[in-house]
């Protein structure tokens, strides 16, 4: 039997999205995987302390301590190595990440972003869609590239803005989504079924 596939989550803030990635390995609703590593830029975030709760590793960096971002993921890389980390999640990670992340994880990096892309990338997803007044928006779990939250689309799922929404009561429905499809995005990577074709992603379910 192949062996599971070996997760390392990178987070910036409150993890709630790492915890509903640990809680879906944790209930048996991702099998084929395994959480091997957090890492994270903010040693004080509250993610560490949800990750040192589950029992999961944490590599903690301060990015002013390195001369460059090419200096900190080269440690990063390194860190993976040794740990045989066959995916990366990104999580809430607020950082654009350089080719000396990118190439030795070509096509094994994903991300999830609050809204549906193309619309709204970068920071503020769920404020960008409130200030430009849609009716819909939602989740966008993608492959990473070199790029702005640019790459290949995985899953998606709409989320209705009411008429009433603040920021904080869509990012709440937003995040309720986030928390399903994240998981089950996870579970389709680890059990191989996922397809990538140039920007075409095809998945058998
Ligand atoms: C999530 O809503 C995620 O989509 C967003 O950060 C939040 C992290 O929440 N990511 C981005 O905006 C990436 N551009 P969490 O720390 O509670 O998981």
């Amino acid at each position: 039997m192949k062996r599971p596939t070996r997760v390392a989550v990178f987070a910036s803030g409150s993890g709630s999205n790492f915890q509903a990635l640990t809680d879906a390995v944790a209930e048996g609703r991702i099998p084929a995987a395994q959480l091997v590593l957090l890492v994270t830029d903010k040693p004080q975030a509250a993610v560490v302390d949800r990750a040192e709760r589950a029992g999961v590793p944490v590599f903690a960096f301060r990015p002013r301590d390195y001369a460059s971002r090419e200096a900190y993921e080269a440690e990063i890389v390194a860190r993976l190595t040794e740990l045989e980390v066959d995916l990366i999640v990104l999580a809430g990670y607020m950082r654009l990440v350089t080719s000396t992340l990118l190439t030795p994880f070509a096509g094994r990096i994903v991300n999830i972003h609050p809204s549906l892309l193309p619309s709204f990338p970068g920071v503020d997803g769920v404020r960008q869609a409130i200030e430009y007044g849609v009716k819909v928006t939602g989740v966008t779990v993608h492959f990473v590239d070199a790029g702005l939250d640019t790459g290949p689309v995985l899953l998606q799922r709409a989320v209705e803005v009411l008429d009433d929404d603040t920021e904080e009561t869509l990012a709440a429905r937003i995040h309720a989504v986030e928390h399903e499809l994240y998981p089950e995005a996870i579970r389709l990577l680890s059990e191989g079924r996922v397809e990538l074709d140039g920007r075409k992603v095809r998945l058998r379910k």
